[in-house]
């Protein structure tokens, strides 16, 4: 059932986050009146600002990163309307009182995003709670990094437990906002034809890739602390991988759904040190135009790993003996979020004789920048030849992209702040989740440190380094490219 907020309060509002993805996301919700026209928003940050100067940062905002086509003056104009400010240092508790006077009655819901500084979120929360916001009709969402380990993300966990209750905490994985993430749900339970096929019986391996071109972004401190298997492996890669791999939900809810994906985040095996690659870009040349490495980017000397590529395991009976290949890195040759599952060859090949030789089926899911699923089926070539018998693999091919053509393509945080102002956690994160990605990723590191290797160098722009492709070499399996 859902609650819809009548505040909702906003945690690092002047933030590049807020710039870039909130606030047109929020005035997004406002265009397709998918918000109440009375939903008050109010920013917070350190920055001393008025609500007008709040208002013109956004209208910036707005007109930085929306396109122009949907630069409506009156709209924008009326969606400003929604926003006020607070100046708040929430590192102390002093200013937390003043924020609870702005916004006054919050008998009709208050919902909080929290999009801060990790070390914010404990004092945040205790702020919260001496001025009366965190009761039962407030709930919070927590933008990551939730923590860089289990140890620490449990302590933040904590933190944010002893002033919320479980079903108002709501964990934000930016890729579950994605349609086609989400679809990924439809394609397996709402067609007949892929889950009787969906397990070690039939399937061979699975891929699932997430390659970028870009770089640091200006993220030095961040991204040099944190490294690709934290900044991308730990959630969204964990995130899809249990997409593909849960059980059937009995129901499409927040409980069954989440109950699904964590058996499968519990079944994850411990990686071996022979099943992982670390890798770092050197300089190259990204489609085209000529790029620093790493290094000269930060700015220095680091053994911050930029790539990834880990040959997972999950131990249950559906996926015994199936690997899942993940690899994700930045710099590499083309921006690409990518699920491929790789069936298994067919028992006899009756064309053997006349020379037709088979590929074994493949289901690519192309989640961006396309919107695409496509099953690569074996057909026979035209001829008329009747001693040889050709098979070439075509592609059954869906574009999501033009079967909705209407529709427009939205950014995920646009659903997932949907969601949270009315109360609808399934497309966040669980405690037990969260904690069980931790725990297999800490297993990692662990292995990482005590190698106290440096990451394998790969040329920006290439698809990473040359062990990354004898990890699945040595398997017989290319990886799709
Ligand atoms: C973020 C990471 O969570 O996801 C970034 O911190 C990464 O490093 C981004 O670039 C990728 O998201 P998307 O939606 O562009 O695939």
């Amino acid at each position: 059932k859902r609650h819809p907020s009548s505040s909702l309060l906003l945690f690092g509002a002047t933030g590049d986050l807020a710039k870039r993805m909130l606030l047109p996301s929020l005035y997004a919700l406002h265009e397709d009146e998918l918000i109440a026209a009375d939903l008050r928003i109010v920013g917070t940050a350190r920055s001393e600002l008025s609500d007008e100067e709040f208002r013109a940062l956004a209208k910036e905002a707005l007109d930085q990163y929306l396109p122009d086509d949907r630069k409506d003056e009156a709209k924008i104009a009326s969606f400003l309307k929604h926003l006020q400010y607070q100046p708040l240092d929430a590192s102390t508790i002093e200013g937390f009182d003043d924020l609870a006077a702005k916004l006054g009655d919050i008998s009709g819901g208050l919902s909080i995003f929290l999009s801060t500084a990790p070390f914010l979120f404990e004092p945040t929360i205790k702020g919260l709670q001496s001025a009366g916001l965190a009761g039962d009709n407030v709930r919070i969402g927590l933008e990551k990094p939730l923590g860089n380990d289990l140890a620490s993300s449990a302590k933040i966990n904590d933190a944010v437990a002893s002033a919320f209750g479980e079903d108002r905490i709501f964990r934000i994985d930016h890729y579950l906002g994605k349609e086609t993430v989400q679809n990924l749900m439809a394609l397996r339970f709402a067609n007949m034809m892929f889950e009787p096929l969906w397990n070690a019986n039939h399937i061979d391996h699975v891929q699932i890739t997430i390659s970028e071109t870009v770089g640091l972004e200006g993220r030095h401190g961040f991204y040099d602390e944190t490294g690709a298997l934290r900044d991308m492996v730990q959630n969204h890669m964990l995130q899809l991988l249990a997409l593909i791999a849960m059980e059937p939900p009995v129901d499409y809810d927040a409980a069954s759904v989440r109950d699904e994906k964590v058996k499968v985040l519990r079944s994850l095996r411990p990686v071996s040190p022979e099943e992982m690659v670390r890798g770092q870009y050197g300089s190259g040349a990204v489609q085209g135009e000529a790029v620093e490495g790493y290094a000269d980017d930060l700015g220095e000397a680091s053994d911050t790993e930029t790539f990834v590529a880990i040959k997972a395991h999950v131990d249950s009976w559906r996926w015994q003996g199936v690997p899942f290949y993940l690899r994700t890195g930045k710099r590499m040759t083309e921006r690409r979020s990518e699920i491929v599952i790789q069936f298994k060859c067919v028992p006899h090949n009756i064309f053997a004789g006349r020379g037709g030789r088979l590929d074994a089926n493949r289901l690519v899911i192309r989640l961006q920048p396309e919107e695409y699923v496509r099953l690569m089926v074996m057909a026979k070539q035209p001829s008329m030849d009747r001693e040889g018998v050709t098979l070439r693999e075509v592609p059954l091919d869906l574009s999501l992209t033009h079967a909705f053509a209407k529709a427009r393509r939205r950014i995920a945080y646009e659903r997932l702040l949907l969601d949270l102002i009315d109360g609808d956690p399934t497309l966040f994160v669980r405690r037990d989740e969260v904690e069980a990605q931790w725990r297999w990723v800490d297993g990692i590191r662990a292995i990482w440190a005590k190698e106290d290797a440096p990451p394998k160098r790969y040329g920006a722009g290439s698809w990473g380094p040359s062990a990354a492709i004898a990890l699945t070499e040595r398997d017989g399996v290319t990886w799709h490219e």
